[in-house]
């Protein structure tokens, strides 16, 4: 039995990789970029074989898929760049993937999904995965949907992103949108896990499971965590959301790896939690905390590597 991972250089794709190989499973890794995957995927060797393709592309979603057993589909985009869309990769990108999964007699589906996602939002984000995620639902195949919150681990996007910006900022810092929005931050060592155990675990068919960490927190208590984890302090002021909303404009206009959008920025107004976490009612899991030794990969961060990213998007991690 092959997997094909798709999305599989990307932070959450190259931890189920990894999850998967570690149990002996036979893994095709889809990718776009071979240098990432390269940084990436490199570790496996001949373990593994990847694959560059796109998922906007029809013809290449059907050959990629030869031999192939099951999918693990990871591939969104949650900043547009490059003139791709939220809808042509979140959601005509899935309705490829899931196409040529029937088109190939492939029945396993794994979707990675997003807590919050629904087709009927005004957040073109969250609508283009809840799009997607109905389209998979209704799609025949045997499909579970994963649906977590803010994940973090040593290549997140999020969390680092509080960690390169402190390291450029001195003595004060904003509390992003006042500091109330509420999150559930779930580690990436969990979300591979669950999606590993979902391909052998067919109770998981036909579900939407919403996955979170074992805490509530404020976007207030996820900056000073950060602060923790890298050994400093800042003077905190309420940015609201209408002040932030020009300099992130600007912020992604000029820069080539901006860590925000101003369509991420309005999602601070949708709660990020989960109630029911299946991590721990389905998965019977203990999740890990957004804490302590969980979130010293933070303090990799250089003012450096920070500069390099914003300015270059480079993959520093
Ligand atoms: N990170 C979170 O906090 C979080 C929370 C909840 C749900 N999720 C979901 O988890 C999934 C994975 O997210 P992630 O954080 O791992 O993102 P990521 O690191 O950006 O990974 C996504 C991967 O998809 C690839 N990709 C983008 N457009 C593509 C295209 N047109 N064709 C083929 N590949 C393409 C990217 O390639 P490049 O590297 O070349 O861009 C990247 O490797 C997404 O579905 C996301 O909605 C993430």
């Amino acid at each position: 039995m092959t997997v094909l991972v798709t999305g599989a250089a990307g932070f959450v794709g190259n931890n189920v990789v990894e999850r998967l190989v570690n149990k002996g499973q036979s893994v095709r890794a889809l990718v776009r970029s071979t240098e990432k995957a390269q940084k990436r995927l490199g570790k496996f060797g001949d373990k593994i074989e990847i694959v560059q393709g796109d998922v906007t592309d029809r013809a290449a979603m059907k050959k990629v898929m030869r031999g192939v057993s099951a999918i693990v589909h990871t591939v969104a985009i949650s900043m547009e760049k490059g003139g791709m869309t939220y809808e042509e990769v979140n959601y005509q990108g899935t309705i490829n993937t899931v196409d040529a999964a029937v088109d190939n007699g492939i029945n396993r589906f794994i979707f990675i999904s997003q807590n919050g996602a629904r087709a009927d939002l005004p957040y073109r984000f969250l609508a283009s995965k809840g799009k997607a995620q109905d389209y998979v639902a209704t799609s025949g195949l045997a499909w579970t949907a994963l649906r977590p919150s803010a994940i973090f681990g040593k290549q997140d996007e999020f969390f680092n992103t509080f960690a390169r910006l402190l390291r450029l900022t001195p003595i004060v810092f904003p509390l992003i949108g006042g500091g109330k929005a509420e999150f559930q931050p779930v580690s990436v060592l969990d979300v591979a896990e669950a999606t590993v155990r979902s391909l052998e675990d067919d109770s998981t068919i036909g579900k939407a499971l919403d996955l979170g960490g074992p805490e509530v927190l404020t976007l207030g208590e996820i900056e000073k965590r950060v602060m923790k984890a890298l050994g400093t302090g800042r003077i905190l002021f309420p940015a609201p959301v209408w002040f932030l909303r020009p300099i992130v404009g600007i912020m992604q206009a000029v820069l080539p790896g901006s860590p925000v959008n101003t369509a991420l920025l309005e999602l601070l107004a949708v709660p990020n939690t989960v109630p029911n976490n299946a991590l721990v009612t389905h998965f019977n899991m203990q999740p890990i905390p957004f804490s302590g030794e969980h979130i010293a990969y933070l303090r990799d961060n250089t003012a450096g590597q920070a500069l390099n990213k914003f300015f270059t998007n480079a993959v520093v991690n």
